[in-house]
């Protein structure tokens, strides 16, 4: 059984969509939930899942223990399911090729520093946009620029708002990045 490290720090619905999926397709367990936000939904999903949580700040993230900590969970992938802070070098390189985020565009477009949750969706209809969606990559040392592995697109509607279109962007979302997830896990040996 493969175990993955989830980083989120928001809702959680993603989060949530992952532990769902696994309990159908066993091909791996959630070991641990880190998160940056006292009062995040998350917090409450993995303690209704009985799911171990690490809350960290910015010193105990640049600390060189945090690596030690995750590394004792034996990951097979870290998965980035709304955390907003860059990965630190040092954790990118001891997890070559393992961390995979999940970004609510089509990068490059709508990508980088500061474009996240509503700011991209109302940049996209800002841009007269006919097509969003989803990009699941691989993370490096630059925001939003690792390898991508999946993309999936949705229309963007003549009277979408911000909030009607993250809600199409969820559902797919909730949908690809398990199965992702799972595609990506049966390529290594557990
Ligand atoms: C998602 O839209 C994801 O693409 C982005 O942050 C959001 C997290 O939503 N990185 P949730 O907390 O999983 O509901």
């Amino acid at each position: 059984m493969h175990s993955i490290i989830v980083f989120a720090s928001g809702a959680g619905s993603n989060a949530q969509a992952i532990i769902n999926y696994l309990k159908q397709h066993p091909i791996a367990k959630v070991s641990l939930i880190v998160c940056n936000k006292p009062n995040a939904g998350v917090l409450d999903i993995a303690a209704a899942e009985n799911i171990p949580t690490l809350l960290i700040d910015k010193t105990s993230f640049q600390d060189a223990v945090f690596i030690t900590t995750l590394a004792q969970y034996q990951p097979s992938l870290i998965v980035l399911a709304g955390f907003l802070w860059k990965i630190p070098d040092g954790v990118v390189q001891f997890f070559s090729n393992k961390i995979i985020n999940i970004h609510p565009s089509l990068l490059p477009k709508y990508g980088g520093k500061n474009m996240y949750g509503q700011r991209v969706h109302q940049a996209v209809i800002a841009a007269n946009e006919k097509a969003s969606g989803i990009t699941i990559h691989y993370v490096n040392e630059v925001y939003d620029e690792g390898e991508i592995i999946v993309q999936a697109h949705c229309s963007v509607l003549a009277d979408d708002t911000p909030e009607t279109l993250a809600q199409r962007v969820h559902q797919l979302e909730h949908y690809y990045f398990p199965r992702t997830l799972h595609f990506l896990l049966e390529q290594y040996k557990s």
